[in-house]
């Protein structure tokens, strides 16, 4: 029997560090398979906003519960661009900034704030026909997935590859910034205790340091039942 025929598509998870190339990879993949894309890196950003704005001390933990029971956060799940909301108010444009991603990855980190994302990011997965992209999407939020990749590159692809979406989303840094970002939060996200970033013992491990986005695809989809 067909386990999956009353359903959309599959659930599939794509998890990794910084720069391994997932968001290019996922939205690809998602546009083969015609399926949703959902980027949930985009939920920590809009969290680390909502704190900046507030001015709130992450270390306050009273402050950032009240903030994050009393804030709703959405993302879009369409192929191209993902569009970030907070309440009805959208924030999409300020999400990118290097002050953003530190601030993301500091708050990913505080199991309170894992716990408020947790039920939002599982109500996207509907039923399946959607590519989830982030840190603990196989490990903890969809540990149901139908098939879960890990994707890796070495640091120096993935600096050289952030420092080219630096450039293009007009927050131009040096290689040198990059790099020590990059390494900090792959510090922060692989050593925090609540759902650190690990492959899950059913994930496919791809090194993608020497592949092109479509070299990635193609060995996704040989992965994929009914796809390869
Ligand atoms: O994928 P990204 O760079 O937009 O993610 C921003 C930060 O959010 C990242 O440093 C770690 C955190 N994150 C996470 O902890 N879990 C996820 N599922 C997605 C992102």
């Amino acid at each position: 029997m067909d386990t999956f025929a009353h359903r959309r598509g599959l659930l599939i998870t794509i998890d990794g560090p910084a720069g391994a190339g997932k968001s290019t990879t996922a939205r690809a993949l998602a546009s083969r398979l015609g399926y949703a894309y959902l980027d949930t890196g985009a939920l920590y950003r809009a969290v680390a906003w909502v704190v900046r704005r507030a001015d709130i001390d992450c270390a306050d933990v009273e402050a950032m519960k009240t903030l994050l029971s009393s804030t709703d956060f959405h993302v879009s799940l369409d192929e191209g661009v993902t569009r970030t909301f907070i309440d009805d108010e959208e924030i999409t444009g300020y999400l990118r900034s290097p002050g953003i991603s530190r601030l993301a990855s500091a708050v990913a980190a505080l199991p309170y704030v894992r716990d408020r994302l947790l039920p939002i990011q599982a109500r996207y997965s509907r039923d399946g026909g959607i590519v989830a992209e982030g840190r603990d999407m196989g490990t903890r939020v969809f540990p149901e997935a139908d098939v879960k990749f890990f994707l890796e590159a070495d640091l120096d692809t993935r600096t050289s590859r952030r420092h080219q979406e630096t450039v293009r989303d007009g927050h131009p840094e040096t290689q040198r910034d990059v790099r020590l970002a990059i390494e900090e939060r792959d510090t922060n996200d692989r050593s925090r205790e609540t759902a650190p970033l690990k492959p899950a013992a059913d994930a496919v491990v791809i090194d993608s340091s020497s592949l092109t986005v479509e070299q990635v695809v193609e060995r996704m989809l040989a992965w994929i039942p009914g796809h390869s």
